[in-house]
């Protein structure tokens, strides 16, 4: 990508963006690990296992977090959380709906956008992705596109059918559209999987020998290990959990509601959380 405008000197940045973060994963052949954050415990358990596991993070908020009023009270947690721990911390925008969404997190202080416009004609995609990049980049904020719609249901928004992304799509798109990253559709899916994924991963080792931008691979949870492994050795360097982390801090809020104590309850949701979290940090670095 272009030139960045220079950090004001008055400006305390304290996160990082995901362009940077993205480039230890390409020099070190591992994914950095995309979070879905939707509360308060939830970013505090992932931070912690991103430092038992001294791995930078991308804590990602989607759009159910936007549309249950979350988006600026998320954006000011990540943002003390980076002011306490020594870990890059990316602030990122999972499946911006529109332009003017990208640009109300330009304001809010993210350091990286999404902008999914996959479901759109390409044509349409392409316009809007430019106009992103561009703001963007003008103020050193990274951005992520989408091509092949990814399957499933995420934050309200469904695809029903699995798509493949289009090579030649790829082609084009990477040629006119600077983006720091680049999701693709190889069969994966949002939510839990029913069955083995069917991931294709010779469409996956064709992106990326198109000269793509790093690769990221959406609906990271049920995901076998083995899989996961293989999608980071031919390029994968991002992947998103959302649901499993859901469904491991709700299990924790069930096992204990009982105990009718409020901090005890949130402490055992924590706890599985940070778990899952170290294990999935572990597998997307390789140990
Ligand atoms: P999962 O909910 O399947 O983990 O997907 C998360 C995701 O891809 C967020 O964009």
């Amino acid at each position: 990508m272009g030139p960045r405008r220079p950090r004001r000197k008055d400006e305390i940045i304290l996160l990082t963006t995901l362009q940077e973060v993205l480039k230890i994963a390409e020099d070190t052949g591992t994914a950095i690990p995309a979070f879905n954050i939707d509360n308060l415990e939830g970013p505090e358990a992932l931070v912690e296992a991103g430092e038992a596991e001294n791995c930078p993070l991308i804590l990602t908020v989607g759009q159910g977090a936007i549309n249950a009023g979350q988006l600026w009270y998320l954006a000011d947690i990540v943002k003390r959380l980076a002011s306490q721990t020594k870990i890059p911390l990316v602030l990122h925008l999972d499946h911006g709906v529109s332009y003017e969404q990208t640009v109300l997190c330009l304001r809010a202080g993210f350091t990286s956008v999404m902008y999914d416009g996959s479901h759109h004609p390409f044509e349409e995609n392409v316009r809007e992705s430019q106009a992103v990049v561009r703001s963007a980049h003008a103020v050193g904020v990274s951005v992520e596109c989408e091509l092949g719609a990814i399957s499933g249901v995420e934050d309200g928004i469904s695809h029903k059918n699995v798509n493949l992304v289009d090579l030649q799509e790829v082609e084009q798109f990477i040629a006119v559209v600077d983006c720091d990253a680049l999701a693709v559709g190889i069969g994966n899916a949002h939510g839990m999987y029913q069955g083995t994924p069917n991931l294709d991963f010779d469409r996956l080792a064709a992106c990326r020998a198109l000269g793509t931008p790093p690769l990221v691979l959406h609906g990271g949870s049920g995901t076998p290990d083995d899989m996961i492994r293989k999608a980071i050795q031919l390029g994968i360097r991002k992947v998103n959990v959302a649901t499993e982390l859901r469904m491991a801090f709700m299990e924790g809020l069930e096992a204990t509601v009982g105990q009718r104590d409020f901090y005890g309850m949130y402490r055992q949701a924590k706890t599985n959380m940070y778990e899952l979290a170290r294990k999935k940090i572990r597998l997307f670095q390789g140990k």
